[in-house]
């Protein structure tokens, strides 16, 4: 049974062959969650690190629909883990409760699929504040 309370990665259906291309689809039965939610981020300077955030109750799945990006979690047992995403077939879970940050190279293009509805009050913006959830 798998852990919904840490990251790990998702291996989505890969289909085509390099002459025609590809395409990964995922039936909601095989996800981990039932999503409420798709955005996407792009263009975001080599400089810049986002996330630096956690969240009470939503999960997500990231997704390097291209280039590549490093993320790094922290469960709050202490647990950190560095994911390197760069295949579009592949996607990472990440749990309620998990600080997590991103960077990105220059042509990479971040597809989430969440949980649940945007809502500003579920976000642990303070690092200090997410450690005193221990
Ligand atoms: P944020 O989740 O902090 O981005 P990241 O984790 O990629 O650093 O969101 C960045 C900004 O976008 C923040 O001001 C909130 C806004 N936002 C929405 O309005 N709706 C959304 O669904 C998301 C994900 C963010």
């Amino acid at each position: 049974m798998r852990n919904f309370d840490e990251p790990f990665l998702i291996e989505f259906p890969k289909l085509g062959n390099s002459h025609l291309g590809y395409i990964s689809v995922s039936e909601k039965e095989n996800l981990p969650f039932v999503p409420k939610r798709i955005y996407w981020t792009y263009y975001t300077p080599e400089e810049v690190e986002r996330g630096g955030h956690s969240h009470y109750d939503l999960q997500q799945i990231l997704v390097a629909v291209a280039g590549k990006i490093i993320v790094t979690t922290e469960l709050l047992n202490g647990e950190k883990q560095e994911f390197i995403l760069e295949k579009p077939n592949i996607g990472l879970f990440i749990p309620k409760m998990c600080w997590r940050t991103m960077k990105y190279n220059h042509n990479a293009v971040q597809m989430c699929i969440a949980s649940l509805e945007y809502d500003e009050k579920d976000y642990i913006r303070d690092y200090e504040k997410f450690l005193e959830k221990k």
